[in-house]
């Protein structure tokens, strides 16, 4: 039977419950999920790409479903390339409606043959972006229950990892 591949692009900067949460529901419709992290200069992200895409490997080792790359260039490309035809993208509140959209439409300008599906998370996770988990944690806030533990620690590693060359 042919299988049904689904790419899930992102910065996650770093993943959160809300991107797991989509990446199990991915799992109930499609065969195999490529979680495609964006290599992002531009953004200054707080983890590397190496270390995005460890974490995400890590979260889901026992998923063999589930595959972890980086990507640059443009999004349709690298689907392509991997003979993915269906990109999924999490749709939290209307706001993210407008971005979405548009990053949609424009995708299928430049690749017809690629079909964008959005997919709510969760209800509790409706209100949550690696923006705010990251800013909560380097406040000092706790991010328990918003990003696997795993992150957690990360997160508490990378912050005080970088007091600490503020401090020296
Ligand atoms: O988690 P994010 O930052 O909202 O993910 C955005 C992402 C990575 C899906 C988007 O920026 C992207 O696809 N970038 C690759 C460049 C590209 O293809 N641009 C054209 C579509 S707008």
């Amino acid at each position: 039977m042919l299988e049904v591949r689904a790419i899930y692009p992102g910065s996650f900067d770093p993943i959160t419950n809300g991107h797991v949460d989509i990446i199990q529901r991915g799992l109930r419709v499609f065969d195999r999920i490529l979680v495609a992290v964006l290599e992002n200069p531009k953004k200054s992200p707080l983890f590397t790409t190496k270390e995005r895409v460890s974490m995400i490997q890590e979260i889901f080792a026992r998923e063999e479903k589930v595959e972890v790359q980086a990507f640059d260039g443009l999004l349709v490309d690298f689907a392509r390339a991997r003979k993915t035809p269906v990109v999924i993208r999490g749709l939290r509140a209307i706001s993210d409606f407008e971005y979405e959209f548009q990053m949609a439409l424009m995708n299928r300008n430049l690749a017809p043959d690629i079909e964008t599906f959005f997919m709510m998370p969760n209800v509790n996770y409706s209100f949550l972006s690696s923006n705010m988990v990251r800013e909560v944690a380097a406040l000092g806030g706790s991010v328990e229950g918003f990003v696997p533990e795993l992150v957690v620690r990360r997160l508490r590693d990378k912050i005080q990892g970088s007091k600490k060359v503020q401090n020296s």
